[in-house]
């Protein structure tokens, strides 16, 4: 496999995560989830005291270890809302920008999260915008974190979370997230992980460095 840089952009449990892992596996390719990179700076504020909002958070950036990632205290609902604050901030995305691109510097990369395709690589092969509405992101974020379907009242607050968050990632002045003019759209409301991941492997079957590889 030559050196394939994919972009796999889009909202918060819109199934980015998902496909990203699902397709490096099948390619072959090493997977970076760098929604991690902002959730750990996010944390490690929050355990500082500090506030993710006002304080410049780009010296917890600068110093993030490979065991920061690990952390099981990553995916809590405080964390979404730090993570997202801390991504706002300028000089925090500069801290992190290169490290992402080292990631994928030797091997190529399957890389997810708010900005890769128009940031990070904006010359990535591919570069996929996966997205659903935030009546199903809601629901699948409930499931995830609880394992059980959620009530309509549920449903409503988390929506409301995910939509709040939305406003926040799509409005900040740096790398806010949008789809690329080049990416392809994959609208997963009524899509099985599995026919996504089945979308995403046909597009990059067509790519030229696979058909090239392929002849
Ligand atoms: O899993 P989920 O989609 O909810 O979020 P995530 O991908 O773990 O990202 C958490 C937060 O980090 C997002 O809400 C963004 O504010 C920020 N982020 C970003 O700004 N740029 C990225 N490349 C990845 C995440």
């Amino acid at each position: 496999m030559k050196a394939l840089i994919i972009a796999i952009d889009g909202p918060a449990a819109a199934g980015k995560g998902t496909l990203a892992v699902a397709l490096a596996q099948h390619l072959g390719l090493p997977h970076l989830d760098t929604g991690l990179l902002y959730r750990a700076v996010g944390r490690l504020m929050l355990l500082e005291g500090r506030d993710c909002e006002g304080d410049d958070a780009s010296d917890v950036a600068a110093r993030l270890q490979p065991s920061d990632l690990k952390r099981d205290d990553l995916r809590l609902p405080e964390v979404d809302r730090a993570a997202s604050l801390v991504a706002a901030q300028p000089a925090v995305r500069a801290a992190l920008l290169q490290r992402q691109r080292d990631f994928a510097a030797a091997h190529g990369a399957v890389m997810d999260g708010r900005d890769i395709g128009t940031a990070v690589f904006p010359d990535a092969d591919i570069k996929l915008f996966v997205t659903a509405s935030a009546h199903a992101r809601a629901v699948r974020r409930y499931q995830q974190y609880h394992g059980h379907d959620p009530s309509a009242a549920e449903i409503s607050q988390l929506k409301a979370e995910i939509e709040a968050r939305d406003h926040i990632d799509s409005a900040r002045s740096v790398s806010p997230l949008k789809r690329a003019e080049d990416a392809i759209l994959i609208e997963t409301d009524d899509l099985t992980p599995d026919q996504v991941l089945a979308r995403a492997l046909d597009i990059v079957a067509r790519h030229p460095k696979m058909t090239a590889e392929n002849r």
